[in-house]
C-alpha cells in the first residue's frame, strides 16, 4: 500500500476545543512557557508543572477527536497505510481511530518514574491529577511530556517515517520548534507534499498549501487523495 505519512500540530485539535500554544489567546499566552513546559522549569517548580498538565489532561476529558482527525483514520481504508507523527500529546489521533500514532512530543495521559524512564503509566480518566509527592508502583512520577531543553527520542524513527513516504502531509502546525519543523527535510524529493493550515508559516516552493481549517482542508486532501467526497 501506498505510505501516507501525516505531520500534525496544535491546530488538528483546534477544532476538538483544545488550546494551541502560540495563536492569540493559546496557551503560551496565559502561561510562562519556561516554567511549565521547560526542564529547568521543572526543575524550578514541579508542584507548578504537575499543575498545568493536570489542567491540561481535564480539558482533554471534555474533548472530542474531530473529523480531521477521522478522516485522516478513514483514509487507511482507502488504501492508504497511514503513519501519523504528532507534536500533540492529545490522544486524538487514537480515539479517532488511527493505528499508527508517534508522539514526539510526549502523551498528556502518561506519567513516567522520575528515576527510571522506561517505566510509563497510563493515567486512569478518574485519577488524572498528579504531584511531586504521587507516588505509582512505587517511584515518584512526572509528566511523560518532552519539555524544552530535553532530548526528543522519537525523532530519528520519525525521520525514517518520512524518508519513505509516498504522500507527505502537514496539518495544524506553525513549523517553530525543531525538530519537528526539520521533518520535511527528509521527504523524498518528487514526492508530493501538502500543507493544510488557515495561517501557514513559509514552506519552500513546491509544498502545496490548503489554507483552511484541519477540517476542511481534510476533506479537500481526501477528494485529492481517494477521489470521492468525506462522508465524516
Ligand atoms: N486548523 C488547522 N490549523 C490551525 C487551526 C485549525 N482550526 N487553528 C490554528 N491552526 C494552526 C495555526 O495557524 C498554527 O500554524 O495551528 C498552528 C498552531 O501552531 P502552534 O500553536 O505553534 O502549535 P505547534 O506548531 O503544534 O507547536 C509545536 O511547540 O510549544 C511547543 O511542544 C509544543 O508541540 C508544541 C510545539
Amino acid at each position: 500500500m501506498k505510505k501516507l505519512v501525516v505531520s500534525t500540530g496544535a491546530g488538528i485539535s483546534a477544532e476538538s476545543g483544545i488550546s494551541t500554544f502560540r495563536d492569540a489567546g493559546g496557551l503560551w499566552e496565559n502561561y510562562p512557557v519556561m516554567d511549565v513546559a521547560s526542564h529547568d522549569g521543572y526543575v524550578r517548580n514541579p508542584e507548578l508543572v504537575h499543575r498545568f498538565y493536570n489542567e491540561r489532561r481535564k480539558a482533554l476529558l471534555k474533548a472530542q477527536p474531530n473529523a480531521a482527525h477521522r478522516l485522516l483514520h478513514a483514509l487507511e481504508s482507502e488504501g492508504w497505510e497511514v503513519y501519523v507523527i504528532t507534536q500533540n500529546v492529545d490522544d486524538l489521533h487514537e480515539r479517532a481511530g488511527s493505528s499508527r500514532v508517534m508522539h514526539l512530543h510526549g502523551e498528556l495521559m502518561k506519567v513516567r518514574a522520575t528515576d527510571d524512564e522506561t517505566k510509563v503509566y497510563e493515567l486512569r480518566p478518574d485519577a488524572l491529577e498528579t504531584t511531586p509527592a504521587t507516588i505509582i508502583d512505587g517511584h515518584h512520577v512526572r509528566p511523560h511530556i518532552v519539555f524544552f531543553q530535553e532530548a526528543v527520542p522519537m525523532f530519528e524513527p520519525a525521520t525514517a517515517l518520512a524518508e519513505e513516504a509516498d504522500v507527505f502531509v502537514i496539518i495544524g502546525t506553525s513549523l517553530v520548534v525543531y525538530p519537528a519543523a526539520a521533518l520535511l527535510q527528509y521527504v523524498r524529493r518528487g514526492v508530493p507534499v501538502y500543507y493544510i493550515d488557515p495561517n501557514p508559516a513559509q514552506v519552500p516552493a513546491g509544498v502545496h498549501v490548503i489554507r483552511a481549517t484541519a477540517t476542511e482542508g481534510m476533506r479537500e486532501l481526501f477528494r485529492i487523495l481517494t477521489g470521492k467526497e468525506a462522508q465524516k
